[in-house]
Formats: structure tokens, sequence, C-alpha cells
């Protein structure tokens, strides 16, 4: 028996290695929860339209919520010979409830309904990534906010450059994850667009209404062309762009706890909770985690590399390739939700070494800028502040001393514009807190953008409720 939904036309069964080849039922059966939901809206829409009775569609309410437990319960058979969700899901309404099930179908294709899946199935997974953000960047502005005024090295080309503070060092790691919520929220903008009624391609003689749908599953808008509504996967493509930047930030930011925890630097100490040891050398603790989380941005990088070459050659509208949107865009959604939830663990648990980080800037150079600007501030040219500024760092680093330790009279062979007042200039905290310019590690800007950050969640807080009403 040829139980194909599309049967009536073929005289021979299908090769068995095509079916395979063929079936996505293995990974999109992931999208089963859509699949009922838009069905079940589907359904309404036709017997509100008088397309088929109201007890037919209650039959196939009924019919789809059993199948639904059925699933939850793991109840039910995924069928490769059925190749992917939509069908499998029909052929078992249509074997339980009869006819009614067979006219579900009306006025819809596969096409439109797997676009209308993924849209939901996105749309729900934004929400998902979206509080998990939001959390990983609390966890930011709390380590933050403990660590004001945690002095230690800031780095260009991995050399000391000026003394910053921890605080502001996570910030910058804040403010970029920010951004990435920002560009969340975009995705969710993209996928929030209703494809259903797009039928095959060119929509149906059937007098449906699509607003009807958009309403029952909360879209806020509707795609205005059948053509791009089966076609489009920017919505796709815009949360793997969304993704691969958000695993950048934190592969950055890997980079730097790996650092951070070796001996050589010793600036913070992972829990013991999320490390691992060696299974030939006791002494070690390692940092898997974040080593890992850098490790799988090559790879959601791929996808995304993959979804914009397997899309750059379609013509219009629904081609089959398309079906390859889906395991790589799965697996971005699971490396990403767990990447940022373990991390925000990982964040939270951290010791920092104040007392390490503290050393290092108090032995270093890393107040020769601020030596420069205390002779700006008297007057001299900054190119010839930092000439004679040059001369002092070489002078020190020949008598194996740092700024703070040349005596007044050293500094004056060098300037008679240095006066008392330079070794108040050039002690470490001075330092960090005249760098009070807008945006500054100063302890004062410290604590406006640490409120302005809290402020911002906050808001943020309320589009994650929004999401997840509308999912
Ligand atoms: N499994 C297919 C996919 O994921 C569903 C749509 C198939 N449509 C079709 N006409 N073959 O893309």
């Amino acid at each position: 028996m040829n139980k194909k939904l599309w049967g009536g036309r073929f005289n021979k069964q299908t090769n068995q290695l095509v079916e395979a080849f063929n079936a996505s039922i293995s990974f999109d059966c992931r999208l089963y929860n859509e699949d009922i939901r838009g069905s079940k809206a589907h359904a309404a829409m036709l017997a509100n339209c008088g397309i088929i009775s109201s007890a037919e569609a209650e039959a196939i309410t009924t019919g789809l919520d059993e199948i639904l437990s059925d699933i939850n319960n793991d109840n039910f058979t995924f069928e490769q010979s059925l190749e992917d969700i939509h069908m499998n899901i029909e052929h078992r309404l249509t074997e339980r409830i009869g006819d009614a099930g067979a006219k579900l179908h009306t006025a819809r294709s596969r096409n439109d309904q797997v676009a209308l899946d993924m849209h939901m199935y996105v749309k729900k997974e934004v929400a998902e990534t979206a509080k998990l953000l939001l959390n990983l960047q609390q966890v930011l502005i709390n380590l933050a906010s403990q660590h004001q005024k945690t002095i230690m090295p800031g780095y260009t080309h991995l050399q000391r450059a000026q003394p910053i503070t921890m605080a502001h060092h996570l910030l910058a790691y804040y403010n970029m994850f920010a951004r990435d919520f920002r560009r969340l929220k975009g995705v969710y903008e993209g996928a929030d667009i209703m494809p259903l009624g797009a039928g095959a391609i060119a929509g149906t003689t059937l007098p449906i209404d699509r607003h009807f749908v958009a309403e029952q599953l909360s879209f806020s808008q509707i795609y205005a062309n059948s053509m791009d509504a089966v076609s489009d996967r920017d919505y796709v493509i815009e949360y793997l762009a969304f993704a691969s930047t958000c695993m950048m930030h934190l592969s950055r930011l890997s980079e730097e706890i790996i650092l951070w925890s070796s001996t050589e630097f010793g600036f913070i100490e992972l829990d013991d909770a999320f490390s691992t040891g060696s299974s030939m050398m006791p002494q070690k603790k390692n940092p898997d985690i974040a080593e890992l989380v850098r490790g799988k941005t090559g790879r959601v990088y791929g996808h995304l590399q993959a979804m914009l070459t397997t899309l750059k050659g379609l013509p219009l509208t629904y081609n089959k390739d398309m079906q390859e949107d889906k395991e790589g865009l799965f697996d971005t959604i699971d490396t990403l939700k767990f990447s940022l939830q373990v991390y925000a663990d990982m964040l939270d648990t951290m010791t920092v070494n104040v007392d390490k980080l503290y050393q290092c800037v108090s032995k270093d150079f890393s107040n020769a800028t601020d030596l420069a600007d205390y002779l700006v501030k008297k007057g001299l040219p900054f190119r010839k502040a930092h000439e004679v500024v040059g001369k002092c760092v070489r002078y020190a680093i020949e008598q194996q001393r740092y700024l703070t330790e040349i005596s007044l009279s050293e500094y004056q062979q060098f300037s008679e514009l240095f006066t008392e007042d330079l070794l108040e200039a050039i002690k470490i905290e001075t330092c960090v807190a005249a760098r009070n310019s807008y945006g500054g590690p100063a302890y004062e800007q410290t604590a406006f953008q640490l409120t302005r950050a809290q402020e911002d969640l906050n808001q943020e807080q309320l589009v994650v409720e929004y999401f997840e009403q509308n999912a």
C-alpha cells in the first residue's frame, strides 16, 4: 500500500535510499508543537470562513490535541516514510478521524506550512535566548558593581596600557551583549510575519482569512506577497548572524578568562564546579568551559555561512534545498543557549584576585600617560610631554625603578614643569579617578554607567515579557 500523501500521481513505491535521503523527520520532529498549533489555527480559520464545518474543525482540534499528548508522552512513532513532521501528523490525524482529517490541508501547502512552523519556532526561541542573554547581562552588572574599585591593567596589543577597573572591563562586555540584545529584537521582527495562506506559491482560490490566523497565532504582520512568504528565510539568517556576533563576544571574553586564569596572569580563579582537571597531571585546573565556547563559535559561524550559501542561487519559490535551513539553525540555537547559560553561572562563581590585579598596576608603567597629561595641564604641548615622559620612563627602566619611585629632583632634570603635586598625580588611584571623561573608567563614570545599564536592562525585561506572551 502506498501511504504517501501524494500517492495518487505515482505508480511505484519510493526508492528506499531516496526516502532516507529526502526525509527531514529525524530533525524537524522538534517542530511538532508549532505544527499542531498552526494546524489548529488553520482549521479554525477554515471553519470560520465556511470552508469546512465547525464539527469537522472540532474533530481536527481534538484529534490534534490527542496527537500532541501522544508525542509528549513518547507514544508516537515518527515514520521516515512519511518524510517530515507535517505529513507524519496529518497522516496520523486522518487515520484517527477519517475524512475531516483529510480536509485539514485545504488551502494550504507544506511550503507555507513549514514556513509558518519555522517562524513560530524562531519566535519562541528568540524569547528563550533573550531571557538567557539578559541573565548574562545581569551577572556582568552584578560583578561590575562588586568591582568598581578593583584596579587592574588595561591592555592594548596585550601590552599593559593604562590603569582601568575590573568594573570598566566587564561593562565593556555588558555593552556588547546589550547590542546583541538589540539585534535579537530585529530577529524577532523578521520572524513575526505570518506566511500561511501563501499556499504552494500563489495563494488559493478558496475564501480564506489570513488575518484570522495571524491573530490566533499572535503575529503582528502578514506577508504581503505569497511568493516572498514561501521563499523567505531571512529571519533564519538573521538569527544565525545575531548568534554569530553574540558567540564572537563570548569567545573574546573566553580568551580573556583563559588568559586571566593562567598562572602567568593569575587575575581570576574559576570555581571548581566550573573547571575540569587533567587525567594525567594532578595539579591542573583547566578553563574548559571558556575554551569550548571559543571553539563552538567556529561552528556557529559555519552554520551562517552554510545558510547564506544554500540560499544564494535559489530561484523563487520553494526549493527542496530549503529543507537545509533546519539542522544548522537548531544546532546554533542549542549551542548559543547552552553557552549563555553556562557562561553566566561560570562568571557568577569566579573569584577575582583583587590584590594580584593591584600589584600588577602598581608595578608597571601604566601611569606614563598620566605623567604626560600632567605636563599638558602645565601648558606643555602633548607631543613634547610625550617625549619628556618617554625619557623619564627610559631613565626609570635603567634604574630598575617605577615612575612612582623617582624623586622630584630627578624628575626636574627632565622638565622644570615638574613640581610637588606630581607624585599625587601619578598615584594609581588618582590615575583611575581622573579618567573622568564620558565613558571613562573613573569611579564616578562607572557608577553612572552601572545605573544606566541596570535601567536599560529593566526595560529589556519588558521586551522579553512581550516576546513570551506573543511566542
Ligand atoms: N520537509 C520540508 C522542508 O523542511 C517541508 C516542505 C516540503 N515541501 C515540498 N513541497 N516538498 O522544507
